[in-house]
């Protein structure tokens, strides 16, 4: 590894279209954060690059569901998904967009290059077109019956009732989700990437080459993917969101986004270049470059086949590692947004970072317990109870103690200082920690160019153990009581404690690149500078200077008590009943609020009488806890209406509120009482319930329209 000059560092760039998870956090984000941690402090020429994936249809898909554009939904997310990275401690050097204009020249270079070059194929097919908007539909805007389930709200490329994957074909009266007719075939043309070609290439090369340094579950991936045969893929589609084909005749053709995606890579190394002032053409064209993947198992195929078979044809050098992780499930459960069984990286934040002065203890008990249990072989499992051991009996009551116990130790018993090592009276269990702390740099160093950063963790956890052993030992707080009778013992006390604060430094070391908050509290405590932490430094005996007076301690980590994992689960549970009752139809990304109903005439609306009211009276209604009996003033009239607001709004609180009614609906009797009419309320993703009122008072009888 060390035959590299400089490495760049790329963590896969997630959609634009809502929220990422902690699945997407342990999967691609954290294994790369802590390896180019870990080369910054060895002073290496590495560059971390990523950004938002912001074309594709998810895009769209996502702007129909909020009511918005695009172009709006981008901006939030990416906005949103950058600031969650950032209050994790993951240090790109850049967080990039795929909308930049420098993006969209690079991939459209990059299309023209090979297209010039003859290494695109185009192929005539047929494919399902919307007459009524005169667009070509994606599979996910086909919509019909389930030729599986008999579910009529399957999708094109999936039933979501049943899971099964399908193509448009096989729906049963297909319809266009954007005009409701049904859509017709149409001829149409696309570019080819012919995977065919370069098969020989992929066979060799990480069949032959990378089959024993990548991971088992990649290379297996990779062979069955050759093995049943590579087929040419197209590379573009008709859709008007995207990258822009960049040739005469390809109007309304834009470029596939897993094409595109991944030259985001690229565009964010130019970007990163120019504001940095550096040169980014040797980070993709000069072989003693690594460049280094870090994706989830998803997206193997595109990171391991198609991307290098791009880059190849294109002069740029190859990945020479892929470390892609399996799936993160979450208490027993596969992660779903459709059932809104997951865990946010914002909810976390929100929960427990922001709930923390600086926050940053809470960021590292994250970062600690998702690499902990990190994915890197096989699928594993993030519950809030294991959440709480790892912090408590790991966190806490091993590392955490033993530089707390050093700390105390040596301000109680060597005056605050560092005491001197009296190297005549050293014995066998100093000589023993001295190796340990040697070889545990050798072990971590390691484990870590193997990716595997799980293993590289519970080093540094072990060695704190193994310096709660020494201390145990030793136990110098029972040679302080010998001191009167035998002032010698201070050298003995000297050099037990002189030991653990040079292990503590180098722990500080090691523990930088998993938990960076940590190590910056410990470099406060010892009042040293940040250049400690250079790599180099690990191992060292004589990192704190004799004489040398330190701070008081400050307790790493707290304790995460029994009552906030059972609120965490709560909360869990609770989304999901919400999630399953509500009985929305389950949709394949983040946050989807309900999908809009078919659609109506204007005069189907024009049937509804919708008022203003003012709430005069109200009461709960006996023996229904969800009921509230309210009396409103129409101006004109008086009504009763009965309304399942009880749980949201204390009767005494919402008299004089003006709200919107259904003035026409048929009576209806609930518990005895009739209602004469519907009072309009606003629900969010939460159930949090609020009135909809005009902005700003108006006649009680006004007409809403
Ligand atoms: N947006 C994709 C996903 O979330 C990942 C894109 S990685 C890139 O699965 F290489 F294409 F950028
Ligand atoms: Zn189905």
């Amino acid at each position: 590894m060390n035959d590299f000059k400089r490495y760049l560092v790329t963590s896969a760039l997630p959609y634009a279209n809502g929220l990422k998870h902690i699945g997407h956090l342990a999967g691609a984000y954290i294994p790369a954060d802590i390896y180019v941690r870990y080369l910054r402090a060895q002073k290496r020429d590495v560059v971390f690059v990523c950004g938002s994936d912001e074309h594709g249809t998810a895009i769209p898909i996502q702007a129909t569901k909020e009511h918005t554009t695009p172009r709006a939904i981008i901006d939030k997310y990416h906005e949103a998904m950058k600031q969650d990275f950032a209050d994790l401690n993951i240090s790109f050097d850049i967080y990039h967009r795929t909308s930049d204009p420098l993006h969209h020249e690079t991939a459209q270079e990059f299309f023209t290059y090979l297209h010039e070059r003859n290494e695109l194929e185009t192929k005539e097919t047929e494919q399902f077109y919307d007459e009524a908007t005169k667009t070509f539909l994606a599979d996910r805007y086909i919509k019909g019956t389930c030729p599986n389930c008999g579910s009529d709200r399957a999708f094109g490329d999936q039933c979501e009732n049943c899971g099964r994957s399908l193509s448009p074909d096989e729906l049963i009266n297909p319809v266009s989700t954007l005009s409701g007719q049904p859509p017709v075939k149409r001829k149409t043309t696309h570019w080819y990437l012919p995977l065919d070609r370069h098969e020989e290439f992929l066979r060799q090369w990480i069949l032959e080459q990378h089959k024993d340094d990548w991971r088992p579950t990649v290379v297996g991936q990779c062979k069955s993917w050759i093995e049943g045969g590579l087929q040419p893929r197209a590379v573009t589609r008709d859709l008007d969101w995207g990258i822009k084909v960049p040739l005469k005749d390809a109007e309304g053709k834009v470029l596939y986004v897993w094409f595109d995606a991944p030259i985001g890579y690229i565009s964010a190394t130019r970007q990163w270049a120019m504001d940095n002032k550096r040169d980014w053409k040797p980070y993709w064209y000069e072989k003693d470059t690594k460049l280094v993947h870090f994706i989830g198992k998803d997206n193997i195929v595109f990171h391991c086949i198609i991307f290098p078979v791009m880059l190849k044809l294109h002069g740029n050098i190859l990945p020479e590692n892929v470390p892609a992780n399996e799936f993160l499930n979450l208490e027993g459960d596969k992660m779903s947004t459709s059932r809104n069984w997951k865990l946010e990286m914002r909810d976390y934040i929100n929960d427990f970072v922001k709930q923390e002065n600086g926050g940053g203890q809470c960021v590292d008990m994250l970062r600690y317990y998702l690499t902990q249990i990190a994915p890197e072989t096989k699928d594993s499992e993030f519950t809030w109870k294991g959440f709480q051991d790892a912090v408590n009996s790991e966190l806490v009551s091993i590392f955490g103690n033993f530089v707390n116990r050093t700390f105390v130790l040596m301000h109680k018993l060597c005056g605050g200082k560092v005491p001197p090592f009296h190297n005549d009276i050293i014995d066998d269990t100093d000589k023993q920690l001295i190796t340990d702390i040697a070889s545990a740099k050798e072990k971590i160093e390691s484990l870590i160019e193997q990716y595997k950063f799980r293993e590289a963790l519970y080093e540094v956890i072990d060695l704190s153990r193994k310096g709660n052993q020494y201390m145990q030992k030793k136990e110098p707080w029972i040679l302080a009581k010998k001191l009167a009778e035998n002032p010698a013992v201070q050298q003995q006390i000297d050099n037990s404690l002189h030991l653990c604060l040079q292990l503590t430094a180098n722990l500080a070391i090691f523990i930088h690149p998993f938990l960076p908050s940590t190590a910056h509290t410990m470099l406060h405590m010892m009042k040293v500078v940040e250049k400690m932490l250079d790599w180099d430094n690990a191992g060292k005996m004589k990192l704190l200077s004799v004489g040398y007076s330190l701070r008081e301690p400050r307790l790493l980590f707290r304790k995460i008590e029994d009552t906030e994992i059972a609120a965490q689960v709560e909360k869990l549970k609770a989304g999901l009943v919400k999630a399953t009752t509500e009985n929305t139809p389950t949709e394949a990304t983040d946050n989807a609020p309900a999908p809009v109903k078919e659609t109506i005439q204007f005069d189907d609306f024009a049937k509804i009488d919708l008022r203003v009211a003012t709430i005069t009276a109200a009461g709960k209604v006996p023996k229904a806890d969800k009921l509230l009996q309210l009396e409103v003033d129409l101006g004109f009239e008086k009504r009763t209406i009965v309304s399942g607001i009880a749980l949201h709004f204390a009767p005494e609180d919402i008299i004089g509120q003006q709200v919107v009614i259904v003035a026409n609906l048929a009576p209806r009797k609930m518990r005895g009482i009739e209602s004469n009419g519907m009072i309009l309320m606003a629900e969010d993703k939460d159930g949090k319930l609020r009135f909809v009122s005009p902005a700003e008072a108006v006649a009680s009888g006004s007409g809403v329209s």
